[in-house]
């Protein structure tokens, strides 16, 4: 039997192998030929290819914030990775896998889980919710005396809650993540330097110079489009002019996480006082979120070793232990 845990990003799809680790770590996304709907190229080829091509060509992204909102192409995308690291059609069948899920997900989303599990021919499949895979990702010994209190924000989704190895005390997935801060970069370039810049060049941009540290000014050249007269320009962007936006959605996820911690009983705020706020997912590496938050929620901030890989390792810990996999597996 072949054991995976599989977390289907909305931005990055990453998969951990029983015996080997991570095996893959690709952007979730399909270049397909608009008319034909041929599949051109998968994860790290069709990002490559974002705002960069012909009309003709489209860039689905299969799970948008968390939801799989493409069912076809989310099964040729798990489909291709999957025989990427050596998972055939013919050896699908004898695979196990856990797949991660939002905090609180719904029924209809596992039924689309369910049936994209059928349609790549898995031999079994089970369901997770983010934020225990993100604590065992980090190490933190789950039990059910000593609740912790765990955010995860990618790049489509948050996972906040509160919970120990008995189950989520408090919790929400919200579909906000890294994402809303490339879209709100690329507005606000376009009203204070009257340029319009591409999904890449803002993404790049928030994880060159983004940082919640407001004295922070480093600076990267961008090029893009004149909105005015229509010719490519290139300006220089420092740290200081997208800290709005960085801020923004910083304070965004901070609301909700005080929403989540106004909810805890109150043995339960004693314990999460004590441990602090275990804090992972890609967008957590942004320079300084860290210690912001941990000044908005007057607590201790833990950041992941690993922030974007930590509900991956998680999987792969609880892949290979059966007792910690029953406690935390969602019953269907
Ligand atoms: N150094 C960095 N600074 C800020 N953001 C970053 C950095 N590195 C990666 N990111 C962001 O992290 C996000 C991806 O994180 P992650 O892989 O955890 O998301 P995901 O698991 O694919 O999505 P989700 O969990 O939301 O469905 C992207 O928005 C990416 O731009
Ligand atoms: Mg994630």
């Amino acid at each position: 039997m072949i054991k995976l845990a599989i977390d289907l990003g909305s931005s990055v799809t990453k998969i951990f192998k029983i015996g080997s680790g991570i095996v893959l770590a690709e952007p979730s996304c399909v270049a397909v030929a608009s008319g034909t709907g041929t599949v051109k190229a998968i994860g790290e080829e069709a990002k490559l290819l974002i705002g960069k091509t012909a009309e003709y060509t489209t860039i689905v992204f299969p799970v948008f914030e968390a939801n799989i909102v493409d069912a076809e192409m989310a099964a040729v995308m798990l489909g291709y990775f999957l025989k990427k690291i050596g998972v055939s059609r013919s050896k699908a069948k004898k695979t196990e896998v856990l797949f991660s899920v939002p905090c609180g997900a719904e029924d209809e989303l596992l039924q689309k889980y369910a049936r994209l599990a059928d349609a790549c021919g898995l031999g079994g499949f089970r369901f997770v919710e983010t934020p225990f895979l993100a604590a065992l990702g980090q190490n933190i010994s789950l039990n059910e005396a000593d609740p912790v209190f765990v955010v995860d924000i990618g790049g489509g989704n948050t996972n906040i809650a509160a919970f120990s190895l008995d189950g989520i005390i408090v919790g929400i997935g919200l579909n906000i993540g890294g994402g809303n801060i490339d879209s709100h970069i690329i507005d606000h370039i376009a009203a204070s330097f009257n340029l319009k810049i591409g999904l890449q060049t803002s993404e790049k941009l928030k994880c060159t110079v983004g940082s919640l540290y407001a004295n922070d000014n480093e600076s990267m050249v961008v090029n893009g489009r004149d909105i005015t007269t229509g010719r490519p320009r290139a300006v220089a962007v420092s740290s200081s002019d997208i800290y709005p936006c960085v801020k923004a959605f910083a304070d965004k996820v901070i609301q909700y996480m005080l929403l989540v911690v106004a909810k805890l009983p109150a043995e339960v705020s004693a314990s999460v006082y004590r441990n602090g706020i275990f804090l992972s997912g890609g967008t957590a590496r942004m320079i300084g979120l860290d210690d912001y938050i941990s000044r908005a929620m007057q607590m201790d901030v833990n950041l992941a070793d690993e922030p974007q890989m930590a509900v991956i390792l998680g999987g792969g810990r609880a892949v290979g232990n059966d007792d910690i996999l029953d406690a935390i597996t969602i019953d269907c």
